[in-house]
């Protein structure tokens, strides 16, 4: 018997081809492996595909709720956006997909484990990492990769080998889950030029949305949410009834332009309405309940996690640390926020929690105000202390002598 491979099979041209290819290049007997991370198309006789095309067996793995609470959910307390936009969607999915791999291979005893990851792109380099840091000792095979096939190659080897080919749905290549949808290729490769509503599944056009506003009451505890509109799902149908509700009211549509960690600049495109209104509302929710000092310090930590997340890192010990800090912080992040949903946007109208730093008496200008007005006088005297001392260098007015003077009057408060 042959040594095996395993697969990471999606059933399309890339990795139907590489069954062939693998057996042939390397003599490994194939094993499949098809991970479902919610990317709602039907995977059903995907593994009797597989296996026809030469595949010796197949392996089915239901992944979405593992991958709702372990990679969205972190992602979601990081207020996790690539370059402030990308919610990374097929990112976050990547790291488990290599997971699964090694798991399998270690099972059936593979010396290697397959994807169809171009050299181009970012996911190589987040399986491959991943992959050797769970198993060194498991090669790593990338026919398109080693092979630098385009898909007229492909097909005409399909043809060649007498592997199915499917018509191509669509001229837009796609990668989905359950936090996202990327939609690039085609015409999308031209950046000035605006996508046509036919590139987007989840999204309906923004004219087409529903006249009529439409509110989801998100609540979340410790930072991840946890019911919607009073009701309590489990994780991954949350997301989706959140995908939904958001998508159909036209909102969730990213187009930008992204630095790939192989150096090129690409024109992105994507769908991800739960993870747009999510991150949102939960970004609110931090401003009720965390202190200043918190969020600003964070916010540089966010950042880092998502560029650790996006290039491949995920098994990095500095994002396990980052994860800890993250956490912590957490831990007051509980309580309800409304989202209104209308024609194409999305906008936090309330929030509300326990854990609310907010006080009325302290924010207000009207009568109940508990806040001396005067206490601010020797504040501001300080505050722009070092900036007076510059500004007086700056203008020449060496001679004069700067004094700090306290505020001695005290008036009423509501004065
Ligand atoms: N640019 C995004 C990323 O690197 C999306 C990549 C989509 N991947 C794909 N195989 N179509 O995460």
């Amino acid at each position: 018997m042959a040594d095996k491979v395993v697969l990471a099979y999606s059933g399309g041209l890339d990795t139907s081809v590489a069954i062939k290819w693998i057996k042939e290049k390397y003599g490994l007997d194939v094993v499949t492996c098809t991970v479902d991370v919610g990317q709602h198309e039907d995977l059903t006789g995907i593994g009797e595909r597989g296996k026809k095309i030469g595949a010796v067996a197949h392996y089915q793995i239901d992944a979405k709720n593992e991958f709702a609470t372990d990679f969205v959910f972190p992602s979601i307390k990081a207020n996790s956006l690539y370059e402030g936009s990308y919610p990374l969607s097929t990112a976050l999915a990547r790291p488990l997909l290599a997971e699964k791999l090694v798991l399998v291979a270690e099972k059936e005893e593979a010396v290697a484990v397959a994807h169809g990851c171009t050299g181009k792109g970012n996911d190589q380099v987040r399986f491959d990492v991943t992959i050797k840091a769970m198993n060194p000792n498991l090669k790593i095979i990338a026919p398109v990769r080693e092979w630098n096939l385009n898909r007229e190659d492909e097909i005409k080897y399909a043809q060649k080998n007498g592997i199915p080919v499917k018509p191509k749905k669509s001229i837009f290549s796609t990668d989905q889950n359950l936090w996202g949808r990327s939609i690039e290729a085609g015409p999308l490769e031209d950046p000035y030029f605006e996508p046509p509503d036919e590139a987007f599944e989840w999204c309906v056009p923004a004219k087409d949305a529903p006249d009529k506003a439409d509110y989801l009451e998100i609540e979340f505890e410790k930072g991840v949410p946890v019911a919607v509109d009073g009701k309590r799902p489990s994780s991954v149908d949350l997301i989706q009834y959140v995908n939904q509700k958001a998508g159909l009211n036209g909102f969730g549509i990213i187009d930008h332009i992204e630095d790939r960690l192989v150096g090129i600049k690409s024109r992105e495109t994507y769908e991800c309405p739960a993870a747009l209104t999510l991150i949102a509302a939960h970004k609110d929710l931090e401003k009720l309940v965390l202190t200043r000092h918190e969020l600003t310090f964070k916010s540089r930590v966010e950042e880092e996690w998502s560029w650790l997340v996006y290039s491949g890192l995920w098994v990095e010990p500095l994002r396990y640390a980052l994860n800890a800090f993250i956490d912590k912080t957490q831990q007051r992040v509980n309580g309800k926020v409304r989202v209104k949903l209308y024609k194409g946007a999305m906008r936090v109208v309330g929030r509300k929690s326990e854990d609310s730093l907010y006080q009325h008496a302290l924010s207000t200008f009207g009568r109940a105000s508990t806040f001396d007005q005067n206490s601010a006088v020797g504040f501001i005297e300080l505050w722009g202390l070092p900036s007076r001392v510059a500004n007086d260098k700056l203008h020449g007015k060496k001679k004069k002598v700067l004094t700090v003077a306290a505020s001695n009057q005290k008036k009423k408060p509501s004065e």
